[in-house]
């Protein structure tokens, strides 16, 4: 029988300012040794804010799991994540007529916050769950076709040790592996 063909997994990498960041370009550079993986960083392709949609969308149709890295911003994904969105998941290829080409792909999050995870509650500073804020992003996952897995959250990411940030990141990284 025939080996059943290797996943490909595209990292899209969304961070206003990646050598400032702690967690995303952790993740980023360690997402870069693995096989079957290509990362990319959308502020160093497109460094003028414009995006190639022909590109994006060979990358996507390219790849069968998309995982979206990038820091929790005002309870949402990062303004160049909002923008590839807007452009790249287009009537005719991401969903509409003709519309099929992101169907059966995986979408995984990984993200993290300031806030600790109990702030993520009705109760707590934040007001919602992190399941609740991440609804329109569940909602685009089910207009393209996409299964949208389980978020890999890192919580408190500002106030995180260096060993919680390895445990993240090697919960990321055999996650990624699978
Ligand atoms: C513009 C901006 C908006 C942010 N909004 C939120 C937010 O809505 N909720 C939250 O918990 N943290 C928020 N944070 C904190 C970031 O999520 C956190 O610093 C980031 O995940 C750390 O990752 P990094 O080291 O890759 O930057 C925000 C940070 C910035 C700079």
């Amino acid at each position: 029988m025939e080996p059943a063909p290797r996943r490909r997994t595209l990292v899209l990498v969304a961070h206003p300012d990646l050598p400032a960041s702690r967690v995303t370009a952790h993740l980023a550079e360690a997402a870069g040794a693995l096989e079957d993986t290509t990362v990319h960083d959308l502020a160093a392709a497109y460094p003028d804010g414009r995006i190639s949609v022909t590109d994006e969308q060979r990358l996507l149709v390219e790849h069968d799991r998309i995982v979206w890295l990038f820091p929790w911003h005002w309870y949402s994904v990062p303004s160049a994540l909002k923008a590839w969105m807007d452009q790249v998941l287009v009537y005719g290829f991401a969903y509409g007529a003709g519309g099929t080409a992101l169907h059966g792909k995986e979408l995984q999050l990984v993200t993290s916050t300031g806030g600790p995870e109990s702030s993520y509650a009705p109760d707590g500073h934040n007001g919602f769950t992190m399941g609740e804020l991440l609804a329109p992003i569940a909602a685009t996952a089910n207009l393209t076709g996409m299964r949208l897995a389980e978020p890999l959250v890192l919580f408190g990411a500002r106030t995180a040790s260096d060993e919680e940030l390895g445990l993240h990141a090697e919960r990321c990284l055999a996650l990624l592996a699978a």
